[in-house]
């Protein structure tokens, strides 16, 4: 994928005050910033904010939207954006802060950008134990949207080094705090309303479950769970049938537009949203307009073509 931004002089910086509140300043303005956990280093950005999370697709060239990890101090901050069985309030009772992210069903009024959970019901919550991920969240008082900090298609960073070799001059900062202690991603558990535990991706955390064959992580973009409309989707279309709610973009207006102006970003941010007010409306059926395969809009593509199959 093309950048969509003016390229940065990446800033690598050691994990300090400094370094924290120069990384808060950049994801207040709606940036990225790379930072270590126990696990891998993270591309953060505010997950309250479309945008924001786009910019995270941008930077690391994602050819497709697959739900993220959101990032958050604690467990009552997690209690505000999900809703936590008993079960799940006992496994983040054990081993929160630590490698271990929980799937749980998202709270409507949790403000979570739509792109952070790819438009799911559900999502994935994590309390890192790093003192700088810890830092960066208390400095900016926002849930921080997460994946690890490579570009799509290559190994996930375990050094500042590794960030800078795969995102130098696509994002801002590093903050550097040296190797990270476990070097590979969170275990992943889906916890179901009655309890159930499904694990979707192996990792440090060793919760004696099998790999669960509905997981599907080895191919984010084609997760069962995926959020796809319950009405039929046609695409590339400028001028929509009278059953048809069409989704605009740029010169095409619809009944609702992605971006009036053709922004890539803006359109990625708002995608899902669109999608569920077109499936809310009373047409029958969701047309959507041509979207320019570039950027951004080759992730858009992707995505409302497995909508549309
Ligand atoms: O160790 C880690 O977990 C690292 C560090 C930076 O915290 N983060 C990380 O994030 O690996 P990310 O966003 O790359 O991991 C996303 C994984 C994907 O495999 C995705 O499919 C799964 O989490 N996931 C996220 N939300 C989900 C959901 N609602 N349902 C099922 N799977 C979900
Ligand atoms: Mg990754």
């Amino acid at each position: 994928m093309e950048t969509e931004r003016p390229p940065f002089e990446t800033q690598v910086q050691p994990f300090g005050a400094d370094a924290i509140s120069a990384a808060a300043a950049l994801i207040a303005q709606g940036q990225c910033v790379a930072v270590p956990t126990e696990t891998v280093y993270g591309l953060a950005a505010d997950a309250t904010d479309g945008k924001a999370v786009a910019g995270i697709y941008t930077a690391k060239g994602r050819p497709s939207f697959n739900p993220l990890i959101v990032h958050v101090p604690d467990l009552a901050a997690a209690e505000r954006i999900a809703i936590f069985s008993p079960v799940a309030r006992d496994l983040a009772g054990r081993l929160w802060p630590g490698p271990l992210t929980l799937v749980l069903p998202l709270r409507p009024e949790s403000g979570i950008a739509s792109l952070a959970t790819a438009g799911l019901q559900t999502i994935a919550l994590r309390v890192p134990a790093h003192p700088a991920m810890q830092a960066l969240l208390a400095a900016c008082g926002k849930p921080l949207a997460a994946p690890s900090a490579n570009a799509s298609g290559s190994i996930s960073p375990t050094s500042a080094a590794h960030v800078l070799k795969s995102l130098g001059g696509r994002i801002p900062a590093i903050i550097d705090a040296g190797r990270t202690s476990l070097g590979l991603e969170s275990t992943i558990v889906a916890v179901a309303e009655d309890g159930t535990l499904r694990l979707l991706r192996p990792g440090p955390i060793d919760l004696g479950l099998a790999l669960s064959d509905t997981g599907a992580i080895e191919a984010p973009g084609q997760l069962a769970s995926h959020y796809a409309p319950a009405k039929p989707l046609r695409l590339n279309v400028t001028k929509a049938g009278p059953d048809e709610w069409l989704i605009g973009f740029g010169e095409v207006q619809g009944d609702a537009t992605l971006s009036g102006g053709g922004d890539p970003a803006e359109a990625a941010a708002n995608l899902f949203d669109a999608l569920h007010t077109a499936e809310d409306s009373e047409k029958p059926r969701i047309a959507v307009a041509p979207i320019l395969a570039r950027g951004l809009g080759i992730a858009i593509n992707d995505r409302l073509s497995r909508a549309a199959a």
